[in-house]
């Protein structure tokens, strides 16, 4: 196995192990690429969650939330372009019937060309001319099929094609069918944003690499609307933002990441202008987020579908217009893989440590009392003050207290507090810190300041 596919391979049965993520419906066989978050993994995506929220809604005064449905009328799919153009180029070995997405397999064995920015003839002629042999077989391809991306389900108790729906590919467009609602009742002023997070579903061809690309997965995505004339300087803001965020709040390396501008070729059907926010997985560079200057492009095709008027008057000059839209568009499974990947450290002792910033990780703190037998009623009792004081702490009184300690390094707890013997005769707690493994003592009165 190469040493790239072994370290994801050891990150997974890690995470399985210590209760981050299951695989989903296991006891039955599994489903393929389908993964559950357990009680740790919840925590994680949780803070991660949180702290988007406050980034991109409670920070900038002129953003607002929002929760909108998974299912919605099938003609604002119409309207979006999704019906038309939501595909991604299918084509088949005749050989052996495996079934591929023929840009991923020309980036795979072409990494020098851009796949993306290749039209599906263009694509099926490379593949035909260059690619004699693949995934172990001779090769016979077919032409390239449209692969509808968009999951459909009926609605209601009779099946067929009047009751149609399908399961949301972006939460994005739950935002622009309520802009008109929340410009009104929040009475905002162009410049402002809508945001949401929530699930998302697309029939991949391709599904993999662990949580990566699933097939059911979450995104947090902002639409900033601005005048049009101010789109470039709103899409720079949300770049620099969104890289900031990925560094600076949620605590990956600068050097993990790189932007990347889409040429004109690749840009989707509403785009204007791309930037990739790459992470460095195991198996290479990977879009972790995005940030697209979408235009006028969905509010206009709304209004045409809907005949509801979806423009916006200026309060002082009283001008008309159809605003761009600004759109900082993050996965959050792909967000939360890659901080675990950059976190992961096994050290020369063996010692697995996960080095996630303080404010994602599951615990923040953990409190072990150092011998169960002596010392866990009053280490029951800082534990209690903590989470009375909201904060997200475990309790963890098995096995040796060096055990414990490298429990809680692999999960990701930065600090462990050990109640020892001078906690009740001299109000002294240890502290011991997850990423030098140095101790101090304070006193427990200092505890809050401290924290
Ligand atoms: N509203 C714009 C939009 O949906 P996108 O680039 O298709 O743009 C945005 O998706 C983000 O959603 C991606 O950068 C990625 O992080 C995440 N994403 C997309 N498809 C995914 C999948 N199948 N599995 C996990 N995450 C996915």
């Amino acid at each position: 196995m190469k040493n790239k596919e072994k370290k994801l391979k050891e990150i997974i049965n890690h995470l399985k192990s210590t209760g981050f993520v299951f695989q989903g419906s296991e006891i039955y066989g599994g489903l393929s690429n389908t993964w559950d978050y357990g009680p740790l993994g919840v925590l994680l995506k949780e803070n991660i969650k949180n702290l988007w929220w406050k980034e991109f809604i409670l920070k900038e005064s002129n953003n607002y939330g929002l929760d909108s449905k998974i299912l919605m009328n099938p003609k604002v799919w119409e309207a979006s372009g999704h019906v038309e153009n939501f595909s991604d180029p299918l084509i088949e070995n005749k050989i052996n019937h495996k079934r591929y997405r023929a840009d991923k397999i020309v980036e795979e064995l072409f990494p020098e060309i851009n796949a993306e920015a290749m039209d599906n003839k263009k694509l099926e002629k490379f593949i035909i001319e260059n690619v004699k042999e693949y995934d172990g077989s001779k090769t016979n391809w077919t032409d390239i099929k449209k692969f509808h991306l968009m999951f459909e389900t009926s609605q209601g108790v009779v099946e067929g094609s009047k009751n149609k729906v399908y399961l949301r590919p972006e939460t994005a467009q739950g935002i622009f069918v309520n802009f008109e609602k929340v410009q009104r009742t929040m009475r905002a002023k162009i410049p402002f944003g809508i945001g949401q997070y929530g699930k998302s579903f697309r029939n991949e061809v391709t599904p993999g690499n662990f949580i990566f690309r699933t097939r059911e997965f979450e995104q947090m995505e902002l639409e900033y609307f601005v005048k049009p004339e101010n789109s470039d300087k709103a899409y720079k803001y949300y770049v620099d933002k969104t890289t900031n965020f990925s560094t600076k709040i949620i605590g990956i390396k600068e050097e993990s990441i790189k932007l990347r501008v889409h040429e004109k070729e690749e840009l989707a059907h509403y785009s204007k202008g791309t930037t990739d926010i790459e992470f460095i997985f195991p198996f290479g560079w990977g879009e972790l987020m995005g940030v697209a200057n979408r235009s006028d492009f969905d509010l206009k095709n709304h209004e045409k579908q809907s005949g509801e008027k979806l423009s916006y008057r200026d309060h002082i000059t009283q001008e008309i217009y159809t605003p761009y839209v600004i759109e900082p568009s993050i996965g959050l499974d792909r967000l939360m893989l890659a901080a675990i990947i950059d976190a992961y450290e096994i050290e020369e002792d063996g010692r697995i440590v996960m080095k996630l910033k303080k404010d994602i990780s599951p615990y923040k703190l953990s409190v072990l009392p150092l011998s169960k037998k002596y010392h866990s009623k009053s280490a029951k009792k800082v534990f209690e003050k903590l989470i009375e004081n909201g904060i997200s702490v475990n309790y963890d009184e098995a096995g040796s207290i060096g055990k414990r300690y490298r429990r809680q390094d692999s999960i990701g707890t930065p600090i462990c507090l050990t109640v020892i013997d001078e906690t009740d005769s001299k109000g002294i707690i240890t502290i011991r810190h997850r990423d030098n493994m140095k101790q101090e003592t304070i006193n427990i009165d200092d505890l809050e300041k401290y924290i």
